[in-house]
Order: C-alpha cells, then sequence, then structure tokens
C-alpha cells in the first residue's frame, strides 16, 4: 500500500479532529514489533491499546478469520453463529459467570450493563462509580467516567450516579446503603494511571454487598484476557464480580465487547430489551477465540504472571536508582504504569525516537501494555532504552 506524502494534512482535511496522532505512518507489524514507512522498526509496548495481545500477524488469528470469511462475514443476530456461542463458552469459564451479551466495543458493553441494572433495580437507586475511571465516551458510560475533561461539555448526563474517591474505604461505606444498584470499578484503573484497587477496599465492597444486594460490575476492558497474568484482574482477589465488561483483546483486533452475567442477572433482559446489528461479529467472534485458546489454554498467560513480575521489579530498580525523577511502579502483569515527576510527553518522544512505542497517560504516568507474547529479551531491550532516556532527561 503507498501512502501520499501529504498523508497528516489530508488527515487534517478530512477527519474530524478527535485524536493526537503519534507522527509515524505504520506499513505493517510483525510480532510484537510495527515498521514504518520510512523504514524503521519499532517496538510495541502499547499493543494497539491493549488489544493486540498476539501481537501482529499472528498465523492462528488470520487463520481463523480467514476460515469465517469463507463462510459469511456478517448474518445479523436473527441467526445463531458458531463461533459466537464458542466464545460465549469460553468467557464464562474463565470468568466464572453464567451468560453473555455481545456488543462492539468497551463503551457499549458497559451501556448494556447499565440498561441491565436500570431494568433489574429500578430508575431511583444510585450507581456508584470513582474517581479517575474511564468506562467509555458513549453517553452511560460517561456518566460513569471520572475524568472531568472528557465530560466537561458534554451535560446532562444520567442521573442518579455518584462518585467516591478510589480506595477510600470510610468513604465508601458513608455512601454504598440499601439505595444503591451497582459499583462500577476497575482493579486496575488503566486511563485513570494504572491505579490498583487495595484488597482492604475491594474486600469491603464484598461486604458492602453481602449486606445490600448491589450489584458489582467490574471493568475488564483494558485488565481482562490475561493481560495481568490471570484471566480477569478479579482473578488477583477473593471476590466474584456480577458482571464482568470485557472487550479490547476479546475480538483479536477485530471489534468486539461482551457484558458477561452471573446467574443472578442471567434473565434480566427479555427479547428486544437490547440488542445490536453488528454486536457478536462472527468474524470478530473468531479472532476472539483464536486469541483466548492461545492466551487461556496454550500456557501464555501463566508467561505474562513470570514476566510480568520480573518487569515490574526491574521497573523498581529504576524507582530506587532515580529518586528524583521517578514517584512509583504500579501494576500487575504486563499492565503496569511507571509515575514520573514531570510529564511524560517528552518521555514517550524520547522512547519513539529509539525505537519503542509506550503511553502516556493523566499526564506524568508512562503507561507500558506490551503485547502478552513479549518475552524476556523485550522487557529488557525497554529498561536499557528507559535508563538511557532517564540519564538524558532532565
Ligand atoms: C477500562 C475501560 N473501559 C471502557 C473502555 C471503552 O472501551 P472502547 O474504547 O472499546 O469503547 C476503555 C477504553 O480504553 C477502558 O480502558
Amino acid at each position: 500500500m503507498t501512502y501520499p506524502e501529504n498523508i497528516f494534512d489530508k488527515e487534517e482535511e478530512y477527519l474530524l479532529h478527535t485524536y493526537k496522532r503519534i507522527p509515524i505512518v505504520i506499513s505493517h507489524g510483525e510480532g510484537v514489533y510495527l515498521f514504518s514507512v520510512d523504514g524503521n522498526k519499532y517496538l510495541d509496548f502499547f499493543s494497539g491499546l491493549a488489544v493486540n495481545a498476539l501481537g501482529y500477524g499472528n498465523k492462528k488469528v488470520i487463520q481463523a478469520i480467514e476460515e469465517q470469511i469463507e463462510k459469511y462475514v456478517h448474518l445479523s443476530n436473527y441467526y445463531i453463529n458458531s463461533s459466537q456461542i464458542e466464545l460465549a463458552e469460553k468467557l464464562v469459564k474463565y470468568s466464572g459467570l453464567s451468560r453473555v451479551f455481545f456488543a462492539n466495543s468497551g463503551t457499549e458493553a458497559v451501556e448494556a450493563s447499565l440498561k441491565l441494572i436500570r431494568k433489574y433495580f429500578g430508575p431511583d437507586k444510585k450507581i456508584i462509580a470513582f474517581s479517575n475511571a474511564f468506562h467509555g465516551r458513549t453517553y452511560g458510560a460517561l456518566s460513569l467516567s471520572g475524568k472531568e475533561k472528557y465530560k466537561k461539555y458534554f451535560s446532562p448526563l444520567l442521573p442518579n450516579i455518584i462518585r467516591l474517591d478510589f480506595n477510600d474505604i470510610d468513604q465508601l461505606e458513608d455512601n454504598v446503603d440499601a439505595n444503591t444498584a451497582a459499583i462500577y470499578i476497575e482493579f486496575i484503573q488503566g486511563e485513570g494511571g494504572i491505579r490498583v484497587a487495595s484488597h482492604q477496599f475491594v474486600n469491603k465492597i464484598k461486604k458492602l454487598r453481602d449486606k445490600y444486594g448491589f450489584a458489582l460490575v467490574v471493568d475488564e476492558v483494558q485488565s481482562g484476557i490475561g493481560r495481568t497474568g490471570k484471566a480477569f484482574a478479579f482473578h488477583h482477589y477473593d471476590i466474584e464480580p456480577d458482571m464482568v465488561v470485557a472487550a479490547k483483546a476479546i475480538g483479536g483486533g477485530l471489534p468486539l465487547g461482551g457484558l458477561i452475567t452471573n446467574k443472578r442477572f442471567a434473565n434480566v433482559f427479555h427479547t428486544g430489551d437490547h440488542g445490536s446489528t453488528f454486536g457478536g461479529n462472527p468474524v470478530a467472534c473468531a479472532a476472539g477465540l483464536a486469541v483466548i485458546n492461545e492466551v487461556f489454554e496454550n500456557g501464555l498467560m501463566n508467561g505474562v504472571a513470570i514476566l510480568g513480575n520480573y518487569f515490574k521489579s526491574e521497573l523498581n530498580l529504576l524507582h530506587i536508582n532515580y529518586p528524583n525523577k521517578v514517584i512509583d511502579v504500579r501494576g500487575i502483569g504486563f499492565m503496569l504504569g511507571v509515575e514520573l515527576v514531570k510529564s511524560c510527553a517528552s518521555i514517550v518522544d524520547g522512547f519513539r525516537q529509539k525505537g519503542i512505542l509506550v503511553n502516556c497517560t493523566n499526564e506524568n504516568v508512562l503507561r507500558i501494555l506490551p503485547p502478552l507474547i513479549s518475552t524476556k529479551e523485550n522487557i529488557d531491550h525497554f529498561i536499557t532504552v528507559f535508563k538511557k532516556i532517564l540519564n538524558e532527561s532532565d
């Protein structure tokens, strides 16, 4: 494929300006690497924002897509398609929950959960979400969001949603009561700066749920599908959610989201209560199945757990050795964050100039989301480059 010289000018002219683009044009990907049209090779430690669990050009994903495309690309949800059923079966198995509704994205799966909660609990009960939370950009999901900058221009948002401080046990106790319909939580906040829910906080949620019977909705859009070294991040805690929202990696790079509910909420929606033309697209489900088989069943997830610990210990050494530049290291598995003293935009540029793609979130948190196929050598290379950048930065 050829790219026009002035592709960035054309982007400026023809697209709404909602994204800050990285100033490189990618020609193709292979494994953990992306290649630009001007011949540069990049180690991609952002994975298409936690989507490309198996990196680029994975043969099993390609084969699954090709086989499904030969049969049919789309049918509509008036027909059963087998890849959708097979993927649902696996998601139920690995989440320990009961039933799945398929959407096209994380935000849509969150919408499905909100509708389900409103149907079950009625319009008046409150829904609780947390500071720094990110659940998506549609109106319902945005209403749950803890990031004011995303909501600034878009009121009115949904009523009866309140926000509490993440990990603040006292606030939780003071605000959760019999009038609570649901708590939404990312056990590891992604967009919010790789903040991990404390065990005490989650145990308190569990106790309060036993007392009041609200629904616990866990957003695993970023943290799910093996990224933390377990199938879902909630598996690091002693708790079973009522609902799990998944997306990103579950479609193998194609648009797919899923709401997974436990038995209690499995029969709330009846025919016609919710739906989607494309949700659970057969090609996306086939690709997702290939990912799930690799991650959950062929040992990849166990490797993430081991290498994630190693990666974090290496980052912790940087924290110790550069106390004036690194404030904190957080996260689990391959969902890691390094909070820096200064804004991390220039650090991210420095990485790119040295052939590594990584992200900055929440102003000063370097967000590291490697493909789950990354090796120790890839991690060591990242650490070597990071050291150089820290040495060069002021
Ligand atoms: C935790 C979380 N929830 C929801 C979403 C929204 O997902 P999507 O962009 O697929 O709509 C995201 C996206 O980054 C996310 O990280």
